[in-house]
């Protein structure tokens, strides 16, 4: 089915012209999604699309999906029939809706989401979204259900627009994608494909780029980022550490963190430069998933339990303030109950400052999917529950020991209360404080005088 291009609006002063074309974008999922998005509707702005959060109002809808979990890729299919209902109705005005697919479901079931979801005109990977507008050109050309999710040759980083004014002032920067590690329950090998990390020049270029719009601070990202291995100009491959020792060069840049990382990669020279570069935030996000080390084997994860042990102490003697964060599984197939004893063991030990737990879900593809016995929902959702009462005693621990404390506080936008700002601390908690507008984008020092297990409160220590 054709597009048109824009629709023709008269303005007071006589003159028509294009009303812009509207894009609404949902996006599930990881913030390399987010990353994504971000890149997309800047890609489309050349294209002279506005955003609008009211899908109908969108001349073009976009879901941006993840895949890792059953429940989040089950999502994008009732949120697909809410965008056909829309589509239909948008018609009988006789306004044009193209509803497109992005993300990891796009590249996991392509043209299958066409077949479950007919109103769907375009299925685009993560690797190919630098193509929407010729993809878009092709609809309005009359073709339809395209579906484009191959690894193209060329690097969509080169292809997609430079970067638009900064929103905020922090901002995710993706530096590597895909895995190799193939941990039995995970799709993103197959979603992402194997790693791949930018080249540094091309790294702090868009860096820079991004400084000289306001940005403060910067979260490295990638599926395996302590994985990275960019090329440097001198031809040799940079560490993530090196990555992170030339970002910090650039002015104007406070601070600098990254995830998700793999335990196995956690180099020494990483490790350093918590020690050594202070823009580098004492925050770390380290999954160690599952406790047994029978499970760990299971999962492919490639390090025991005692590994992940001492690399923590390793870590916390290089940075003995450091707020630890991770990723934990309950209920991977032949988890016993004394296996989940030794997560929640292991986390009261560790002390996170806080965790991100997931009940196991069998994805399509994946090793673990066909293990049997799987463990029973209900199982599941006990566990669950227990290691999130945990985890949750957790934050309040760690975020009541900074009642009193002084902290440099980077503000990032107005909060809901008139007068109050939200930012966030050096270990990644939103703290809210009273402030001015005018010290979005600024790093002030704020007394913490109360704590909740999400976020922090203060005073600003400056005078306003
Ligand atoms: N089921 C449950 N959780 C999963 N994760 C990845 N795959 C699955 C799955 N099949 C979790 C892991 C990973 C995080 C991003 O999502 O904990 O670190
Ligand atoms: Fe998935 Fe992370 Fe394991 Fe890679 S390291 S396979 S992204 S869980």
């Amino acid at each position: 089915m054709p597009f048109d291009d824009a629709a023709q609006q008269t303005f007071a002063d006589g003159e028509t012209r294009a009303e812009p074309k509207r894009v609404f974008m949902r996006t599930f999922g990881c913030q390399m999604n987010v990353y994504d998005s971000e890149r997309m509707s800047e890609a489309l702005a050349a294209e002279g699309y506005v955003e609008t959060s009211n899908p109908a109002d969108a001349d073009l809808a976009i879901l941006n999906t993840c895949h890792i979990r059953e429940k989040a890729a089950e999502k994008v299919y009732s949120d697909l029939g809410r965008l056909r209902d829309i589509k239909l109705a948008r018609g009988k005005g006789g306004k044009e809706t193209v509803i497109a697919v992005a993300g990891c479901v796009a590249q996991a079931e392509g043209s299958e989401i066409v077949r479950r979801a007919p109103a769907v005109d375009l299925v685009v990977g993560p690797q190919s979204y630098h193509r929407l507008p010729e993809l878009l050109a092709r609809l309005r050309g009359g073709e339809n259900a395209l579906v484009e999710t191959a690894f193209p040759d060329e690097d969509k980083f080169a292809a997609l627009p430079k970067r638009l004014p900064a929103k905020s002032p922090t901002a995710f920067l993706t530096v590597q994608e895909g895995c190799d590690k193939f941990c039995t329950f995970c799709v993103v090998p197959y979603t992402r494909g194997m790693e791949y990390s930018r080249p540094v020049s091309a790294l702090v270029d868009e860096a820079r780029r991004l400084v000289d719009r306001g940005v403060k601070e910067l979260t490295l990202l990638g599926q395996n980022v302590n994985g990275y291995h960019g090329e440097r100009a001198e031809g040799d491959a940079a560490s993530l550490a090196g990555l992170i020792r030339e970002l910090a060069k650039i002015g104007g840049l406070d601070r600098i963190r990254y995830m998700t990382s793999h335990p196995r990669d956690m180099t020494d020279d990483l490790i350093a430069a918590h020690r050594d570069e202070d823009k580098l935030m004492p925050f770390l996000h380290l999954p160690f998933q599952a406790a047994s080390d029978r499970v760990l084997a299971a999962m492919n994860r490639k390090h025991t339990a005692d590994d992940y042990r001492a690399l923590i102490a390793r870590i916390r003697a290089a940075r003995p303030d450091i707020a630890l964060s991770t990723d934990i599984i309950v209920g991977f197939p032949g988890e016993s109950d004394e296996d989940f004893e030794a997560t929640l063991a292991l986390v009261s030990e560790i002390g996170f400052a806080h965790a991100f737990s997931f009940k196991y879900s069998p994805r399509p593809g994946t090793p673990a999917a066909t293990i049997d016995p799987q463990v029973p929902e209900d199982v599941k959702r006990d566990r669950l529950e227990r290691l999130q009462q945990l985890v949750e005693a957790g934050y309040a621990r760690f975020n009541g020991a900074l009642v009193g404390q002084t902290i440099p506080v980077l503000f990032e936008k107005a909060g809901r209360r008139d007068g109050q700002l939200v930012g966030r601390s050096p270990y990644w908690q939103l703290v809210h404080a009273d402030a001015p507008v005018s010290m979005i984008g600024q790093i002030v020092d704020v007394t913490i005088d109360s704590a909740k297990a999400n976020s922090l409160s203060g005073v600003t220590a400056m005078p306003i």
